[in-house]
């Protein structure tokens, strides 16, 4: 008698589950990895809620107001201090009848990375769904800057940083196949797809400048503008492309993360912060070695199972400073009992002393004063 595809598929699955059981197994007993030195202070940032999910990315205009944070449902918000609260700033999609603060919907859009062009005051920012975009400073409906380069969609655009001295934008493409919502799927395909382009605002010419990325996900530009650092989630690896100079064309290793980076931002002093969305476990290691292994749990597993697992079973707040000359690691900040924050996807330092913090998951956004950490 032959065996049945479905009975073939049914063997193949038990190493698997057995894997997944012993991880879960292991899991419980020592978690995920322990960080040498890190400081256990996110707990402390002060919670602001927001009337809207997931503020992946935050910044502040040049008068220094905000954060703006982009949400769920297609929207920007900006806060505007404790008295007035959020305001409506601006949305991706005119087509806003569909729209859910829960769940990212395509024709509404998702804005993710956000940066002020200072010079006119318009806000550009990556949509998961549509491409780069941008808003005017009195904010309503955004406007398409891109969405197709050499010859291939933007598919999925992620964190983008502005070189104001030679109107030049640089952002991640995370996937050639899936939009944000299936963001899951980009970070255990196994797949290097992702890529990094260089956009001239003057001559709208969009190019390539590295490819073959697993799931590239935040990006900065250096105090110098000499190059981009781009975190890639999977590996926690942060590339260093040189875009000025005699290494322009090259890239290397910056620096290495203890686990899933999302978003990277340039402090006022030229160090980066980068957002943790959660510290690496055997099974995330395992991910970035065997495509394999990370598409036979899709096919097995629900996403928030797989979420849960991927997080060590207890998701908690890391955020990293690395140094802006030699990518060294200077400060690892944590809410190691996940009290407060969770899956940090951006932190942001303002200049009078303040780290904010969002979430792609959470309704809120958090502050903490940067002197409950620094010198001690
Ligand atoms: C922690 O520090 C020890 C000793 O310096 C080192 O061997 C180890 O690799 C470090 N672990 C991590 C996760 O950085
Ligand atoms: C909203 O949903 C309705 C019902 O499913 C559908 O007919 C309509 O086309 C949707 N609108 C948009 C903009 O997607």
């Amino acid at each position: 008698m032959p065996i049945s595809q479905r009975a073939v598929t049914q063997i193949a699955a038990v190493p698997v589950i057995l894997a997944v059981v012993i991880y879960s197994f292991w899991s419980s007993i020592i978690g995920t990895e322990n960080l040498n030195e890190s400081k256990k202070v996110l707990q402390l940032a002060k919670t602001i809620p927001l009337p809207g999910d997931g503020p992946e990315s935050l910044e502040f205009d040049s008068q220094g107001q905000g954060p703006y944070v982009g949400v769920t449902d297609g929207r920007i918000l900006k806060w505007r201090g404790d008295e007035l609260g959020w305001l409506d700033f601006a949305h991706s999609s005119p087509h806003r009848e569909n729209c859910s603060r829960h769940e990212a919907v395509p024709s509404c859009g998702r804005p993710l990375g956000l940066v002020f062009y200072k010079k006119t005051g318009e806000l550009y920012f990556c949509d998961g769904y549509f491409g780069v975009m941008k808003v005017g400073p009195e904010g309503g409906l955004a406007e398409l800057v891109v969405d197709e380069v050499e010859g291939r969609k933007v598919m999925f655009a992620n964190q983008m940083d502005i070189d104001e001295e030679e109107d030049v934008f640089y952002f991640v493409d995370s996937s050639d196949k899936y939009h944000f919502g299936d963001v899951f799927y980009v970070s255990v395909s196994g797949e290097r797809v992702g890529r990094v382009i260089r956009y001239d605002m003057k001559t709208k010419e969009a190019k390539v400048i590295k490819d073959k990325l697993y799931f590239p996900n935040g990006l900065a530009l250096s105090k110098d503008g000499s190059f981009v650092v781009v975190c890639e989630s999977a590996t926690g690896k942060i590339h260093r492309i040189w875009v000025k100079g005699p290494k322009a064309g090259t890239s290397d290793i910056f620096a290495s993360v203890p686990g899933g980076p999302d978003n990277i931002r340039r402090s006022h002093t030229g160090d980066f912060w980068v957002a943790l969305h959660s510290k690496f476990t055997l099974l995330t290691r395992m991910f970035a070695k065997s495509s394999l292994v990370g598409k036979t749990c899709m096919k097995l597993l629900k996403v928030k199972t797989l979420i849960h697992l991927t997080s060590g079973g207890k998701p908690h707040g890391v955020i990293v400073k690395i140094s802006g000359e030699t990518g060294e690691i200077l400060e690892v900040l944590e809410d190691s009992e996940g009290e407060t924050m969770k899956y940090v996807s951006e932190a942001y330092e303002t200049k009078d002393g303040k780290l904010w913090a969002g979430s792609v998951f959470w309704p809120a956004v958090w502050v903490l004063e940067t002197s409950v950490f620094e010198g001690k």
